[in-house]
């Protein structure tokens, strides 16, 4: 079956942070194992490049905004293989296939009767991209998100006529209870349809960066209409010479922020019905990591956490987690410490406990120590016994519970279930003792099955680990001779595994 994921794109006005990579590991980690579960995936990232927030970036820094595109985008980008991202398509909207499939696409709304000449009179705030009803502006005209002035606009529009699309996507909702992900942003979508349907502009007049509204050359379309677009268009030109559309539409997994929740459980499947196109299975709406404030580190009542983000000033560098402890230290801490779907507070104290006490010593040791005792006791190879019947049955119930897990991207739950197995897979190596069984030659045979069967948990274990740390399990893999990442394969068996090599520590405690 085929299976498509996506991020959201991103504005290419400042630089990555946090908050970029964790849409984009969650995206990865579904993306992998359902690659492993013999899936044909297509996973999609990029970056959002016009609208105003890109235009006056650009205008900020005394460059075009090509330019300032030009020079951006390419940080995203470079952020994949950092993250050791498997994104098999990076789209830019500036891209001029996306330009003219997201115009093509736009008409045929228009051709079906949707759009709709008209002013548009009201708040706007050109740091979100998005026109603000008069209760957000409240008394004081201030974006309710970035606390800065809105604009007042006034200017000729082509309107998308959503309002008549209320009752459509009421009986989605109805019909697919998990059209959007978790439940309370379900209920969050859904009460905002039922609260009344506004018509939307599609165009902007006053306004020159955005893709031409292929009817009327003096408007450009409105950004996040344009934008969504991008998860339908990648598909027609990501593959030389192939159009993937046919394959891959509709995507299995939006994944998204809350943030832009309205776009895409509102906005998005409306354009879709109104296009005749089929709509994706899930939008899964993840919430935001949190920081303290800096310098405030006691939680008092002013000690407010606050959204990571750009314009909050207090980012914390995804690059440099990565150069001090590695890649996978940065995707587990991401989808363990938070629950997937929840906000939650991050900190460098957290993270350097995840690390040592979970990387470092439940995995890290457990892989060492298994490999140093084969080693040790059996030269390097791993005895062919019969690994131990209940150990198997716990061990290898990790896997179809991961599975349903992922089914509802539950990152971290999924992450929870394998862990346990690590757990249980120390516990294991307490109660056996195999140096107190190495000691006495009539319990060789026991001393084998304890070794086998440790070997093979681990096995099994960084198999669905993959996903989540692509670059230890993997490492852990080839060590044990068996680098296999299907899932289908993730049970353990005797006589699978042969000699090993050895293995430098998984998670080093000191860098
Ligand atoms: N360009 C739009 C998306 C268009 S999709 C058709 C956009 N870009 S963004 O760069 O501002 O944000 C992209 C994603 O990063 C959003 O999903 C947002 O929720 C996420 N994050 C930004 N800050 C975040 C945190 N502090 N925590 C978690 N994710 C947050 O919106």
């Amino acid at each position: 079956m085929s299976f498509y994921v996506t991020t959201p794109i991103y504005y290419v006005n400042a630089a990555p942070h946090l908050g970029h990579a964790y849409s984009t590991i969650a995206a990865d980690v579904l993306a992998r194992h359902m690659r492993q579960r013999g899936e044909d995936v297509f996973f999609l990232t990029g970056t959002d490049e016009h609208g105003e927030p890109v235009a006056l970036a650009a205008e900020r820094e005394g460059v075009t905004p090509q330019e300032l595109v030009d020079r951006n985008a390419p940080r995203f980008k470079e952020l994949m293989p950092r993250l050791n991202v498997s994104n098999d398509f990076f789209i830019r909207t500036s891209d001029p296939e996306h330009q003219a499939a997201s115009q093509k696409v736009l008409a045929l709304i228009r051709d079906n009767g949707h759009v709709y000449e008209g002013v548009y009179e009201g708040w706007y705030c050109p740091r979100c991209a998005d026109f603000k009803t008069d209760a957000e502006a409240g008394d004081d005209n201030l974006c309710p998100i970035h606390r800065t002035a809105l604009t007042r606009e006034k200017e000729d529009n082509y309107f998308f006529r959503l309002s008549a699309f209320q009752d459509d996507l009421l009986r989605l909702y109805d019909e697919q209870p998990d059209f959007v992900m978790p439940r309370h942003r379900y209920n969050e979508a859904r009460s905002f349809i039922e609260s009344g349907l506004q018509d939307v502009s599609l165009s902007r007049s006053t306004f020159t960066w955005g893709v031409p509204v292929p009817w009327d050359p003096e408007h450009v379309f409105y950004v996040w209409f344009e934008a969504l677009l991008n998860y339908y268009t990648a598909l027609s030109y990501a593959k030389p010479g192939e159009d993937l559309t046919e394959r891959f539409w509709p995507a299995q997994f939006h994944i998204i922020g809350k943030d832009i929740l309205k776009f895409h459980t509102v906005f998005w499947p409306a354009m879709l019905l109104a296009a005749g196109l089929p709509l994706p299975e899930h939008v899964f709406v993840h919430g935001f990591l949190l920081m303290r404030e800096e310098g405030k580190t006691d939680a008092g009542a002013d000690s407010e956490l606050k959204k990571m983000s750009k314009s909050m000033g207090n980012v914390l560098d995804p690059f440099q987690i990565i150069d001090e402890f590695g890649t996978d230290a940065l995707r587990f801490y991401c989808m363990r410490d938070v629950g997937f779907g929840q906000d939650g507070e991050v900190s460098t104290a957290r993270f350097a406990m995840r690390y040592e006490s979970e990387l470092a010593n439940d995995f890290g040791n457990l892989a060492s120590r298994t490999v140093a005792m084969i080693h040790r006791y059996r030269g390097g190879d791993v005895p062919s016994s019969q690994p131990d019947p209940e150990l198997v049955a716990e061990i290898d119930a990790a896997v179809p519970e991961v599975c349903a897990l992922l089914d509802r991207a539950d990152l971290t739950g999924a992450l929870e279930a394998i862990w346990v197995r690590v757990r249980r897979l120390n516990r294991y190596v307490e109660e056996q003792a195999p140096w107190v069984l190495a000691k006495d030659e009539a319990r060789a045979e026991e001393l084998d099955r304890v070794l086998a069967s440790l070997a093979e948990g681990l096995r099994v274990v960084a198999v669905a680990l993959h996903p989540w740390i692509p670059e230890s399990t993997g490492r852990l893999l080839a060590t044990l001779g068996a680098p296999q990442l299907e899932l289908e394969g993730a049970r353990m068996q005797a006589g699978r595994l042969g000699a090993i090599s050895k293995l430098e520590p998984l998670f080093p405690k000191h860098r």
